[in-house]
């Protein structure tokens, strides 16, 4: 059994569909912080089984060791986690406390229970401004924010665990953006209040919910000069993790750290014109200051995944566009 950490959320419940589909047995385990017990009743619609999911903090020794003691777990996948990059600098300590400190309780439970295979939810963030692109996985590591510096954090710690443990199998995926949804509609992205990120907040301009998408900054030295970033599919994400598992399950006794992007760069406005374009609709905007923090523009090199794990996004920003207006359409208010 694959034990998904956070896995009622949104890249959480997307590997869990492809991973059922492959036929593996899945645990979710999640607290619900940032996600709906709703979420993995659609996940049992799409597979069409129940899929077991256990309510829980990654921070509790308690928690964790029960969930070990009552299921076999081969790998544990851990998404479990909080993304808000604004809020993690105004929260520090809640960050370091779930992101650096739960990874820790999981893996002293991981221990106990010799569970030695683990793939973490790394993110693009930890190269911060890269000194160019596409940037390869040996890019310097110089986090931005304090998210970023937990995701570096729990690297390192990974690596040592490896140094001292080397029987360990050790997954490190860092993540560009993903996007889009299921394919079905039943899954998606389902932000709290207003949307930080880019896809959501334009689903929800396209549903009524928002007025207008602020372009954040259209003077960067980009073509358009809006800022420019690697989208990826969450379907395409989630095959990566599929992949990634398979790999850890062969049992290599390594730490492989991967990109998990497309390897080509799309601008805010290439993003809206396509998503205007796949979905029918007019999404007004207005071009306003750059927000604080952000790099003008990154994507990722995605060989060295294809070389170790056989694995490469297939999906265009096309389809990203199309299954995200497919999610919020026939969701207009998410899992509420
Ligand atoms: P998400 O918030 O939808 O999912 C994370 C899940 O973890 C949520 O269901 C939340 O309730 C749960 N959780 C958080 N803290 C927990 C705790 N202490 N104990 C148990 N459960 C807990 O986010 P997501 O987009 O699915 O991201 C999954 C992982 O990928 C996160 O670690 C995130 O940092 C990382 N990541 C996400 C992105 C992105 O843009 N979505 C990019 C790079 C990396
Ligand atoms: N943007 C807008 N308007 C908005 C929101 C975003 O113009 O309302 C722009 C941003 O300025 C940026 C682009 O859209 O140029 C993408 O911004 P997002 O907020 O969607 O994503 P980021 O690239 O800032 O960061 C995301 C996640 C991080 C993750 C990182 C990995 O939020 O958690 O991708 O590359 F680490």
């Amino acid at each position: 059994m694959i034990l998904l950490t956070g896995g009622a959320g949104y890249i959480g419940l997307h590997t869990a569909a492809v991973l059922i589909a492959a036929g593996h047995d899945v645990v979710l385990f999640d607290n619900f912080s940032n996600s709906k017990p709703l979420g993995v009743q659609r996940l049992e619609a799409i597979v069409g089984r129940p899929v077991p999911c256990v309510q829980g903090d990654v921070r509790s020794r308690q928690d964790m060791d029960g969930l070990f003691d009552q299921h076999t777990i081969s790998a544990v996948i851990h998404f479990a986690g909080l993304k808000a990059v604004g809020e993690s600098a105004t929260q520090p300590l809640h960050y370091y406390d779930n992101n650096v400190a739960g990874t820790l309780v999981l893996l002293e439970a991981m221990m106990r229970a010799e569970v030695r295979r683990i793939v973490f939810s790394s993110s693009a963030c930890v190269y911060g401004e890269p000194d160019s692109s596409p940037i390869p996985e040996t890019a310097a590591l110089r986090p931005a924010n304090t998210y970023g510096r937990t995701k570096l954090m729990i690297e390192d710690i990974l690596r040592d665990l490896h140094g001292a443990a080397p029987d360990w199998s050790i997954a490190l995926l860092r993540y560009f953006n993903p996007v889009g949804a299921h394919p079905g509609g039943l899954i998606g992205e389902d932000p709290n209040g207003i949307p930080n990120n880019l896809m959501p907040f334009v689903t929800q301009v396209a549903v009524g919910r928002l007025a207008e998408l602020q372009v954040f900054g259209g003077d960067y030295p980009t073509p358009d000069g809006s800022g420019v970033r690697d989208y990826i599919h969450v379907m395409d994400l989630a095959e990566g993790h599929q992949a990634s598992l398979d790999w850890a399950l062969r049992d290599p006794q390594q730490v492989l750290t991967v990109n998990l992007g497309t390897g080509c760069g799309y601008s805010v406005l290439d993003l809206v014109r396509a998503f205007e374009q796949a979905s029918g609709q007019a999404i007004p905007y207005r071009i306003v200051a750059r927000r604080a923090g952000d790099v003008p523009a990154y994507w990722g090199d995605a060989s060295l995944a294809r070389q170790r794990l056989g694995w490469t996004a297939r999906r265009t920003l096309e389809d990203m566009c199309r299954d995200a207006w497919n999610w919020q359409r026939k969701n207009p208010q998410g899992f509420a």
